[in-house]
């Protein structure tokens, strides 16, 4: 079976990505540094799959570390890279990191893919090159706006230095996946998102919120335009959201592919408020969200949600996983972490 080397595969997207590509018999081999994931998700992953995959604790910065990994995983087929750092307000304050982590990595793996014979590269890219679209919802061939971060900015660029190296060398292909919001956990809870430190982003605030590990949560502007107020986003489920990876790869393997850099958007087509994710929140798992309505968030889109049917029609691939469901992963998941650290 096809070997795939999974970069940041000890993250929140990397970790499910892992167990799907396992169950469908691929062989995987994970590079992570560590920097915002935690060992021990490979037990969590073993839990699922029965099988440990291969790890390598290296940068991706590092290029002589890469280099040897290749040689040491010789015939790696494919490479899905998710290893990036990716909190927007961070970036901000640190650019160069932002700069350096993102866009070293990704040049140390092209330039190491033609040396060691590696023909298919998948990326992570984001819904934010959109900026707020003018036509909702967004296609793939919508304008690319202004980046609002360097966090933007590095998916932006990292989007055209893929397309120009693959220009440039057309026997590579690669699949550039723009998620909208992925959310929720593995259904079996072994695996979820392990948000360090203050989470930036929504679930994990609203799940830490519901365990009392935060007194409330602040909701980022009531005034948008939009039907309650509040900003409109397409949540994913991040099984769903993986899944499509292992579909990505397989086209591309399989010599599917209708061009030689091929983007998807990969999200739902239905836009929530954030007001509707705690009512709905709040409805599936029988608790409650204190919250306050406090200002605008810098840089924050008013709504955006996917059109999908590139990728649905295309690969074959649709989100099926309902919001209610997906509420319930993580909730499920936020009890369990609370209880590890009960048993402590
Ligand atoms: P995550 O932080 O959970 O996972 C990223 C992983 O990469 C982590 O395990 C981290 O330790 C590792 N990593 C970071 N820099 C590295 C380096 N230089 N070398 C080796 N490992 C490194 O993030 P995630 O939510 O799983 O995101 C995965 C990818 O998807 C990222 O590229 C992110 O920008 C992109 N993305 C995420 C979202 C989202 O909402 N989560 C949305 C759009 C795009
Ligand atoms: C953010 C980034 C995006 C990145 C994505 C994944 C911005 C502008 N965009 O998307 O580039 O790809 O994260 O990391 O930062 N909210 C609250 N209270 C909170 C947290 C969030 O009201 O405590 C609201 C936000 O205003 C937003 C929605 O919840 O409307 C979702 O926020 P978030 O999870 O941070 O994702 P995005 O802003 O969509």
């Amino acid at each position: 079976m096809a070997k795939i080397l999974v970069t940041g595969g000890t993250g929140y997207i990397g970790s499910h990505t892992v167990v799907e590509l396992q169950k469908v018999g691929f062989d995987v081999v994970i590079v992570d540094n560590l920097s915002n994931s935690s060992i021990d998700v490979l037990n969590g992953i073993e839990k699922i799959t029965g099988i440990r995959p291969a790890f390598e604790n290296i940068d991706c910065v590092d290029y002589v570390s890469m280099d040897r990994m290749f040689e040491k995983y010789k015939g790696i087929d494919a490479i899905i890279h998710f290893a990036a750092s990716k909190a927007v307000g961070e970036s901000v304050e640190k650019p160069l990191l932002y700069y350096r982590n993102n866009l070293v990595s990704l040049i140390n793996l092209l330039q190491l893919m033609p040396i060691h014979k590696v023909k298919n590269f998948v990326f992570s890219s984001s819904c934010t090159v959109y900026g707020q679209p003018d036509v909702l919802p967004v296609t793939e061939s919508a304008p690319i706006k202004p980046a609002l971060s360097p966090y933007g900015n590095t998916k932006q660029i990292s989007e055209e230095i893929i397309r120009d190296t693959i220009h440039a060398n057309p026997c590579y292909q690669s699949t550039i996946l723009r998620y909208f919001n992925p959310i929720g956990a593995h259904p079996s809870a072994e695996i979820g998102e392990l948000p360090s430190g203050v989470p930036n982003n929504l679930l994990p605030f609203v799940t830490q919120t519901a365990r009392g590990l935060r007194k409330q949560l602040l909701i980022f502007g009531d005034d948008y335009n939009t039907p309650d107020g509040s900003c409109v986003r397409d949540y994913i489920n991040v099984v769903d959201l993986a899944k499509a990876h292992v579909i990505a790869v397989q086209r591309m393997l399989n010599k599917r592919a209708k061009a030689h850099v091929e983007t998807f958007n990969l999200g739902t087509g239905r836009g929530l408020s954030v007001l509707e994710i705690i009512k709905t929140f709040e409805k599936v798992n029988g608790v409650s969200i204190p919250y306050k309505i406090v200002d605008r968030r810098e840089g924050d889109i008013e709504k955006v949600w996917a059109d999908p049917s590139y990728a649905n029609n295309e690969l074959g691939w649709t989100a099926t996983e309902t919001v209610e469901d997906t509420l319930r992963s993580a909730w499920v998941w936020e009890q369990k972490l609370a209880n590890r650290v009960k048993a402590e």
